[in-house]
């Protein structure tokens, strides 16, 4: 092994700290260098991806991808990089497909055969089947439509029927509904065939598509997210909307406001999530866990009347844990783990 770690950023944006790096990121340099190890910061760019290639085949055991591919002007180019930098031993942190599938908004499809996610989640990937569908399932009841773009609650939308529509099987294109934004819960009223028609944009595109979602009165009571290093869980967040009527989002620029739980503290949500991790991976593509990664849980009441979890989202491309530096020491530990582990097989 070379024991030398890569990681890679982009530069400028707002996640930024003094030094120009994400905060988080020098600390598991520094814990890298306390086991004997070595690390860069690499700043990714089109321009050098040639020379940052040979160097990093050259040099590292790893990379560990700390960019959110929304920043990129192209991101086709950034994962060609990384998907060649796997191709030529380089362990990936995360592989590119795994960051895709676990990341994209089209997992929760992947896993509605498990009890993570309703039976009746969609995914539509082009503008006829999501004319064709959305009116027939907004007719059971309140949905949210989920576009794979963006991260803060943008073009998430909660839709709400406001006209009585008899007992018609679909709704109608003419009926009213009531449209809530999560980034920042404002209302806007429109006729469904206006809404849609202004909805045809998440569906085009580069990896455009339109998550189709019953939506969970009991987001009221919060959206908890579970913090993973690798496969062990670190800690939960509680993350309780603004108390306004129609707010529905768990973002903090929504108003939103944030609890740090020890996993201990959720014990049926972590059993139950840590008995679907086999499923989950071989569900989306059979790739390694992303080493930092989040899955968001809203709650709901199942048949029996008990509580149970669904899965909202998970996030594996850019995870953050400013909040707990420390981490830096186990996430250190697990790099190292997880690279032994490779090099056990390969011999
Ligand atoms: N099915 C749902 N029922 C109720 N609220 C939801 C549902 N899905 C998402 N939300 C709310 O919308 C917010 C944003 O949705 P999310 O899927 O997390 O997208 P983003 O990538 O923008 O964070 C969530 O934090 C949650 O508050
Ligand atoms: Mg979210």
């Amino acid at each position: 092994m070379k024991k030398h770690v890569v990681f890679f950023e982009v530069a400028g944006g707002t996640d930024k700290g003094p030094d120009g790096y994400r905060p988080d990121t020098m600390p598991m340099v520094e814990s890298l260098r306390k086991r004997g190890w070595t690390a860069e910061v690499i700043f990714y760019s089109d321009e050098k991806k040639d020379e940052i290639f040979e160097h990093v085949v050259r040099s590292a055991d790893a990379y560990v991808s700390r960019i959110n591919p929304g920043n990129l002007k192209d991101e086709s180019t950034y994962f060609q990089m990384i998907r060649q930098l796997c191709e030529f031993g380089v362990k990936g942190m995360p592989h590119p497909d795994a960051m895709i599938n676990y990341g994209a908004k089209d997992a929760l499809v992947k896993l509605r055969e498990t009890p993570l996610v309703p039976e009746d989640t969609f995914a539509y990937y082009d503008i006829a089947s999501f004319k064709e569908n959305f009116p027939k399932s907004l007719k059971n009841g309140e949905r949210v439509l989920k576009q794979n773009r963006g991260s803060t609650g943008e073009g998430i939308w909660r839709v709400q029927l406001v006209s009585d529509i008899g007992e018609a099987e679909e709704v109608p294109l003419d009926a009213v509904v009531r449209c809530t934004e999560a980034k920042d819960n404002h209302v806007e009223e429109h006729t469904l065939e206006n809404f849609m028609t202004f909805c045809e944009q998440y569906i085009t595109g580069e990896n455009g598509m339109l998550v189709d979602m019953r939506f969970l009165p009991r987001i009221k009571e919060g959206e908890i997210r579970l913090l993973m290093l690798h496969r062990t869980p670190v800690n939960v967040v509680h993350k309780k909307p603004a108390e306004d009527t129609d707010a529905f989002s768990a973002t903090l620029f929504s108003g939103a406001k944030y609890r740090y739980d020890a996993p201990e503290e959720w014990g049926d949500l972590v059993h139950s999530f840590m008995a679907s991790l086999p499923t989950i991976t071989e569900k989306l593509g059979g790739y390694d866990l992303p080493l930092i990664w989040t899955a968001d849980f809203i709650l709901d009441t199942d048949e029996q009347g008990r509580d149970c979890y669904i899965l909202g989202e998970m996030n594996c491309s850019c995870v953050g844990f400013t909040s707990q530096l420390s981490l830096s020491e186990d996430i250190a530990d697990e790099i190292i783990n997880i690279l032994s582990q490779v090099e056990a097989v390969e011999q």
